[in-house]
């Protein structure tokens, strides 16, 4: 049932999931198990709204990945917009969105998946997993030199939430981890740079560029030949690598391509694309020289993720500020 209510009639304020190439009903589901007795409302997976139109005059607040535009002005009384991931590009770039607070995920559970993507593609790059794979293939017993993990720079493009629990561990493991984020930052372990003017020292000693970017106009296309022309190029392993699990946007996946051929990247593990899905023609496929994954570096679990959007709701009918408030000028 698409738009209908999932629970009875009832005199709270509705709450409304509208997305676009997700599936509405786990979150709704998961939303009414820690708010019983809510009206529930929700699009369809495309965004679409079939059912009456006039529970939506009751509704509050609204759960949202890529929401459909079209909503937002039989809304009146909307309060709160709450991105169902980390990132909320898909909400602001929502036409005629209305001026209310958008609450984005933090929660240790996407950190943590985050993390381990980025650790996995890290070791895989470090321990040179795809030599040894084709090797394998081929019946070669063949010791590839092993940098000690200190030789290594791990530099992390955006010390965010997420930027800084990978850091952490990469730092632990023993990297030479750098971070570069848009304000100044100090961590131990980490040496860190931040703006545009740092960004070449900070590249110049990365061998491993790991991208954990929100997509903003600043972010957009920043993945490109200059950057990687300024990795480090004569380090401890065959050549530069490349990691975006942040936004598909920031990268130039012509760039990416024609780096590789030129030798000034020396592979990437890519979780986000410009389109996605991937288009079955897009030649990143086929290279044995990337890693491709279909957007799940970390899967958003609505049962875990809706405990605390539940909280967050429960705060702004308190009249207490939620946590996460993105700052809609800066666009993260
Ligand atoms: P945060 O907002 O906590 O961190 C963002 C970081 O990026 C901050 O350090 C910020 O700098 C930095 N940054 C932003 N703009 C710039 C800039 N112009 N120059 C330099 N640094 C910049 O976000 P999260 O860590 O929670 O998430 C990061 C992104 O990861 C999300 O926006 C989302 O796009 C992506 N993501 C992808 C997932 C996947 O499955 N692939 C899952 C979850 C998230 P400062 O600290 O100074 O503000
Ligand atoms: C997110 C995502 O932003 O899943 O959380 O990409």
């Amino acid at each position: 049932m698409t738009g209908g209510p999932l629970l009875g009639p009832d005199t709270q304020p509705a709450i409304l999931v509208s997305v676009t190439g997700w599936q509405p009903d786990p979150w709704a589901k998961a939303l009414a198990d820690y708010m019983p007795g809510r009206t529930i409302l929700k699009t369809d997976v495309h965004g679409g709204f079939s059912g009456d139109l006039g529970p939506l005059q009751m509704v509050h607040h609204v759960l949202a990945w890529a929401p459909n535009g079209d909503l937002w002005p039989l809304l009146p009384q909307i309060r709160a917009i709450y991105s169902l991931g980390a990132g909320v590009e898909h909400i602001l770039s929502s036409p005629g969105i209305p001026d209310v607070p958008i609450i984005r995920i933090v929660d240790p559970d996407l950190t943590g998946r985050m993390a381990e993507y980025v650790v996995w593609q890290v070791l895989d790059h470090h321990r040179r997993g795809a030599a040894y794979r084709r090797n394998q293939h081929r019946r070669v017993w063949h010791e590839l030199p092993q940098p000690p993990a200190s030789d290594v720079g791990v530099g992390i493009l955006g010390l965010g939430e997420i930027g800084l629990a990978c850091a952490d561990i990469l730092s632990r493991l023993g990297f030479n981890v750098r971070g570069w984020s848009r304000t100044k930052k100090s961590y131990p372990g980490i040496t860190c740079f931040h703006g545009p003017v740092a960004l070449p020292e900070f590249l110049s000693e990365t061998d491993i560029a790991v991208a954990m970017l929100p997509l903003t106009p600043e972010t957009a296309g920043l993945l490109n030949t200059t950057l990687f022309q300024n990795l480090r190029q004569n380090g401890p392993l065959e050549g530069p690598v490349l990691i975006n699990a942040g936004r598909g946007g920031s990268q130039v996946e012509a760039d990416i391509i024609k780096a590789l051929d030129d030798g000034i990247l020396a592979g990437a593990s890519l979780d986000v694309f410009g389109a996605e899905p991937l288009p079955p023609e897009s030649p990143l496929w086929s290279r044995p020289d990337i890693f491709v994954t279909p957007h799940c570096a970390a899967a958003s679990d609505p049962v875990v993720l809706c405990r605390s959007i539940a909280n967050q709701i429960r705060r702004v009918e308190a009249g207490q500020t939620p946590q996460n408030i993105v700052d809609q000028n800066r666009g993260y």
